[in-house]
């Protein structure tokens, strides 16, 4: 049996870091783990504009432990009046994404876009600038069950995008479903993914053992089986249009287990040990280096990391809970022991 696993230093790309007391709280966390990040931009108010971004990068780097050696990679959040010359203003201020939320589809996304037709002068020049697009892939409409709103957005929204924009690098943001990971691989080298630890360890079931279990809620929602399976064997064909996306989202726990719970899991902290014990789970333990640490630069077009990170096979527990501002977090896997550690 293989005890330790040295991979190339990996990076995140889809992360959840907030701001202010949050921000301090979580950062070390993913800084410890990953060289890079995409931040994603679902602040109150949104990261809109390259000055916002510009701004919030300076208060991540701020908050970094002295020690830390991090790079966040900066996003702005799409809107119906995103212009086109703020994307020149962004690609100059060294941001590296858009972030299409459509309106109401998650956590802090009202200001999201309610109908991708009005942002297509901006597309145009994000195809032009080489700027990314990162989509949250599920319709809102309130008449498609919340488990086929991914399978829905494939046709009424990705497939028309790719075919108006057939240069734009596209990221279909934290799979879920058979239906995503399918079009993913059928699809050209302008099209990739991220997936989230949760969704390759857990099925639907998850939230529902025992009674209702709001850690285990995200958005999109974890599916049945079938699709988790498909996820797995997207990662495991090692395919480079796969990458790491932890999509890690920190609410508090009292916002958490609340009448109204928020959609997130807060992943960071075991985030590379719950990826590794997904793919030790189907054999696939020597497809997680291309996973984590090379696929997502490649399709960005940066360079891999030259550092190294050590897994080992050593017992640890996560903690249950951690302090987060006024307030405390819990992990995902709070409590359980895992079978892979960080060094
Ligand atoms: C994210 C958050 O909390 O910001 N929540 C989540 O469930 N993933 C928003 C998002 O990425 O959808
Ligand atoms: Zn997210």
């Amino acid at each position: 049996m293989q005890d330790t696993l040295t991979l190339t230093r990996p990076d995140d790309w889809h992360l959840h870091l907030r701001d202010g007391a949050a921000l301090a709280a979580v950062l070390p966390f993913t800084a410890r783990q990953f060289a890079r990040a995409i931040v994603m931009p679902n602040l109150r108010p949104p990261v809109t504009t390259a000055v916002q971004a510009q701004a919030y990068r300076e208060r991540i780097l701020a908050a970094l432990p002295a020690d830390a050696d991090f790079e966040p990679l900066m996003t702005l959040y799409l809107t119906d009046n995103t212009l086109p010359r703020e994307i020149g203003a962004a690609r100059a201020a060294g941001v590296v994404a858009v972030k299409l939320y459509p309106a109401g589809a998650t956590t802090n996304s009202d200001a999201g876009v309610t109908d991708i037709r009005k942002t297509y002068a901006t597309l145009e020049a994000m195809q032009r600038e080489g700027l990314l697009l990162l989509v949250h892939g599920e319709v809102t409409d309130g008449e498609i069950d919340v488990f086929d709103r991914e399978a829905v957005f494939i046709e009424r929204v990705m497939q028309p995008l790719r075919r108006d924009f057939p240069e734009l690098k596209v990221v279909f943001e934290h799979i879920t479903t058979q239906e995503a990971a399918q079009y993913v691989a059928a699809s050209d080298r302008f099209t990739a993914a991220t997936l989230t630890p949760q969704h390759l360890l857990y099925n639907r079931n998850a939230l529902f053992t025992g009674g209702l279990r709001p850690h285990y809620y995200c958005l999109p929602v974890l599916k049945r089986e079938q699709h988790r399976q498909a996820l797995l064997r997207a990662v495991a064909s090692g395919s480079p249009k796969f990458f790491l996306g932890t999509d890690s989202a920190p609410h508090a726990a009292v916002l958490k287990e609340a009448s109204v719970c928020g959609a997130g899991c807060f992943s960071a902290p075991a985030a590379l040990e719950l990826y590794a014990e997904a793919f030790e789970a189907i054999g696939a333990l020597d497809k997680l280096e291309a996973f984590a640490s090379h696929h997502g630069p490649d399709f960005y077009g940066l360079p891999r990391n030259s550092g190294r990170v050590t897994l080992q096979r050593a017992p640890w527990q996560v903690p249950e809970t951690l302090p987060f501002g006024d307030a405390l977090i819990k992990p995902l896997r709070g409590g359980d022991t895992l079978n892979w550690k960080l060094l």
